[in-house]
């Protein structure tokens, strides 16, 4: 299903790595988006945050601690921000290990690490800008390294790339800044207020546990700052059950832990 497509046809929704095959290998690392390539999955998702030297790396929490060694490499830094840590710094962490020992040393990239690996892979990236509000100007540094990276020519724009957060301001000024960019609001916004987001949004992408059939048409029924219906995908689908669910419900994209899970309950059972 291809993401353009899929809103208006029977296409079966677009299957989307979450932190890459995240059950298999450690999130957010690029063993994590090679798993993901290896199992013929195109379409990954990403965390975006800052260093407190203001380099960008791919991690979810906006401490070190749960994905990293760091609370044994650096003891007396708690609560181990990822802000308050330097790139080489966090260049020496070990995120790997918590996963499993098979993925000792793999590392927390940086994002420029971490296009390098994707366009490699020629996969497809929904990019999460993470607790924005702790990095001012975040959205435009991001573009920058995207730009650098030769991810925002028209081709990569048109088919290759979402920017998402669960900041409406940071959506909004990424839509300001790029608008050509396919972007997506994180969240749940109610009915009436949808066509204020729909402005800046081209994806609404809602928790799977709070959407319903009426929900999933009323994004539909409005159109995005391209002219295009509003999309859903929802997130973190990661059972078979759930798949078919959120399937019935019609929604665009399914953004899972598990794609193969996904991948099985739609094509195969
Ligand atoms: O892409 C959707 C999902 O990633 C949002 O939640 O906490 O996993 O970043 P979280
Ligand atoms: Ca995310």
């Amino acid at each position: 299903a291809s993401l353009a497509h899929a809103a208006v046809s029977t296409d079966q929704p677009l299957v989307v790595a979450h932190r890459g095959a995240s059950a298999q290998a450690p999130e957010n690392t690029l063993a994590a988006i090679d798993r993901a390539a290896r199992l013929g999955f195109t379409w990954v998702e990403n965390d975006v945050q800052r260093t407190k030297d203001g380099k960008l790396v791919v991690i979810h929490d906006a401490s070190l601690a749960r994905t990293t060694d760091v609370e044994e490499v650096f003891p007396d830094r708690a609560p181990w921000k990822v802000k308050d840590f330097t790139a080489a710094e966090i260049a020496r962490l070990d995120a790997g290990s918590w996963f499993s020992p098979r993925y000792e040393g793999a590392r927390v990239p940086t994002l420029k690490q971490y296009m390098n690996r994707v366009s490699h892979n020629h996969q497809k990236l929904v990019l999460e800008i993470k607790n924005p509000e702790l990095y001012p100007g975040i959205e435009r540094e991001t573009l920058k390294t995207l730009s650098n990276e030769g991810w925002l020519g028209p081709a990569h724009v048109r088919r290759k790339l979402v920017i998402q957060s669960f900041s409406a301001d940071s959506v909004r000024t990424v839509h300001a800044l790029r608008p050509d960019i396919k972007t997506g609001f994180l969240g749940t916004p109610s009915i009436a207020e949808l066509p204020a987001y729909a402005r800046f949004a081209d994806q609404i992408n809602s928790s799977h546990t709070t959407i319903s059939l009426g929900y999933v048409a009323a994004i539909h029924a409005l159109e995005g700052p391209h002219g295009k219906p509003l999309e859903i995908l929802t997130w973190t689908v990661d059972t078979a059950a759930d798949t078919r669910r959120v399937t019935g419900l019609g929604v665009d994209g399914i953004i899972t832990n598990k794609p193969d899970v996904v991948r099985k309950a739609l094509y195969e059972d």
